[in-house]
């Protein structure tokens, strides 16, 4: 939790990243408070899946701040930002098809000690917001559908309490109910002090739950601000305009 004016939890200043010589990521600055959730928006190949595999250490900065948690994270090995409790959870679903889900589940705190009780609580928290997984734990992974296997991916991460979760289109090809299950998760996990910075193409559902917004254009961020404000702003539909000025599917 962060006292009133001070630090943010995550602040990203002037990143530049990439791959190979190819540099993707421009300037890039960004904040995260403690409990808040930040929606990041902005077409396909604007840089959005980039900058969370920077921040989670899978892609190196070539230069740039991250501070998390007062802590530079910069240049840090992703198991050493896992530990520091910056989670991600990576577009597509990762989980191991064949095993349980309560099996995929334990998966989550691989490398983690917890007591008894601990892991108790937990799971509890995690039933809480999932019962499907609870009902469910017994089954393969891969039998569940495209949404119970967000809200597992989720859960996994969840077993190591983040402080920031972030997550890479939570919603990709999922039916619009469970959209709704799996947005007001994300809600439920903002009532309980975890900050998530979403990627989401489902532009004006982020926009709604977000407290803060950031808008990227060809890997620069070009606004950020109040989600309300960022919604109803001319950045937002600049970035979702097409190359030849056709209109995105923001226009109405
Ligand atoms: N592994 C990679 N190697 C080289 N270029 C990549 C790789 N992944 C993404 N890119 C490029 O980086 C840019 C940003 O992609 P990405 O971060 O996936 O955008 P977004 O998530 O906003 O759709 C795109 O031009 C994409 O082609
Ligand atoms: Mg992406």
């Amino acid at each position: 939790m962060k006292a009133p004016g001070g630090p943010p939890l995550l602040s990203v200043r002037n990143l530049d990243a990439g791959y190979g010589h190819v540099r993707v990521l421009q300037n890039v600055s960004l904040s995260v408070d403690a409990g808040r959730i930040v929606a990041l928006v902005g077409r396909n190949g604007a840089g959005k899946s980039t900058l969370l595999r920077t921040l989670s250490g899978l892609n190196r900065a070539a230069s740039g701040e991250i501070t998390f948690d007062g802590q530079n994270i910069a240049g840090l090995r992703p198991h050493a930002i896992v530990a520091a409790g910056l989670l991600h959870v990576a577009e597509g679903r990762r989980l191991f098809r064949r095993q349980s889900v309560a099996d995929n589940i334990e998966l989550g705190r691989y490398g983690l000690r917890l007591g008894a009780e601990q892991h108790r609580q937990r799971m509890d928290r995690i039933h809480e917001l999932f019962p499907v997984l609870q009902e469910k734990k017994d089954l393969p992974a891969g039998g569940l559908s495209g949404g119970q296997q967000q809200m597992l991916a989720i859960a996994q991460a969840m077993m190591r309490e983040p402080k920031l979760l972030m997550l890479d289109e939570p919603s990709l090809g999922l039916a619009p109910v469970l959209v709704d299950q799996v947005l007001s998760a994300i809600l439920t996990l903002r009532a309980q002090r975890v900050a998530i910075l979403l990627v989401e193409q489902m532009v004006e559902r982020a926009l709604e739950i977000a407290d803060e917004a950031c808008v990227m254009q060809n890997g620069r961020m070009i606004a950020s601000g109040p989600a309300n404000e960022i919604a109803t702003g001319d950045a937002l539909r600049a970035a979702f305009m097409g190359d030849h000025g056709a209109p995105g599917h923001l226009q109405s």
